[in-house]
């Protein structure tokens, strides 16, 4: 692994208990700048719980974190916020009732003298975010839109431009494409392939493979609580990152004796369909 200061982030040894069962351990994870990471792994594999740690929600019983090279210390959502981590989880992201406009400014309002919000320089700064960042050409959405009559790959793509509007760092997107149609997630593949060209970071957390090929830099399986496998998207074809998986779902590990596999795996859960489109 890098040196903490060439990397933007870097999880070193994370372990995670909840009560008696361990979800991770040992859990090394980095991101580096401009870099779009995969996270792979079947339900229940810990890729929720490592970006909970990642951004502040969870506390590690051990492991450390550093951002930009300084270790962090007293971590929270706050700070994480602070930081410029953002994340876009797939329900809970937007408030359904209200307009585009005022979801994106929701918590970060425009204010003009005064206190009161600048409803018109919100409504124009959407307008060009729509436009820029999102490219939005549907003459059918406007900045008054509610958001309830979005689309899911669209709504994926309103969280992607707020948490870019403000300059966050590191953008991640917890499953971001399940239960979305085919061109639903093209649309966020497109997303996250601004995020990229916006010189940011990136994590694309989902189970299948097939998602976040074609536009990670870099993946990694994570198998009931451990890293098992990361690989450079240059290094790897689509066909071979598919057997390597069966073969994590069949043994625990990406050796054939399976060796590493852990010993207090829960069953059932080498669910390979799951995996699959
Ligand atoms: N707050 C919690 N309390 C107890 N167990 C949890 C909690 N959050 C997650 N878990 C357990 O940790 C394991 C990993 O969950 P999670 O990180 O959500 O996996 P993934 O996102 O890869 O599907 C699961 O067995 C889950 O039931
Ligand atoms: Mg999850």
């Amino acid at each position: 692994m890098a040196d903490p200061s060439e990397v933007l982030v870097k999880m070193v040894n994370i372990c995670k208990s909840f009560g008696h069962v361990e979800v991770l351990r040992d859990v090394n994870f980095e991101v580096g700048y401009n870099e779009v990471v995969g996270l792979l792994g079947d339900n229940g594999a810990g890729k929720s719980t490592l970006i909970k740690i990642l951004t502040g929600v969870h506390r590690p019983d051990r492991g450390e974190i550093y951002w930009k090279g300084q270790k962090l210390e007293d971590y929270s959502v706050a700070k994480a916020r602070e930081l410029g981590i953002e994340t876009v989880f797939q329900e809970r992201a937007l408030c359904e009732q209200h307009t585009i406009w005022r979801n994106i400014f929701m918590g970060r309002e425009i204010t003009k003298p005064g206190g009161l919000i600048d409803i018109q320089r919100e409504r124009e700064e959407t307008e060009r975010i729509m436009k820029e960042l999102m490219g939005f050409t549907s003459s059918a959405l406007s900045v008054d839109s509610e958001v309830r009559g979005l689309s899911g790959g669209e709504k994926q793509g309103v969280a992607i431009a707020r948490a870019l509007h403000f300059q966050a760092d590191l953008i991640i997107l917890d499953e971001p494409t399940t239960g979305l149609s085919l061109s639903e997630t093209q649309k966020v593949l497109n997303f996250v392939e601004d995020i990229k060209r916006q010189g940011k970071s990136a994590i694309f957390i989902t189970h299948n493979i097939y998602h976040v090929y074609p536009v990670a830099d870099r993946i990694v399986i994570l198998d009931r609580g451990r890293v098992v496998g990361e690989f450079q998207k240059a290094e790897v074809t689509l066909e071979e990152l598919v057997d390597k998986l069966y073969l994590v779902a069949q043994t625990g590990s990406l050796n054939n004796r399976g060796e590493g596999s852990s010993p207090s795996a829960p069953e059932g859960n080498n669910d390979l369909q799951s995996l699959m489109p």
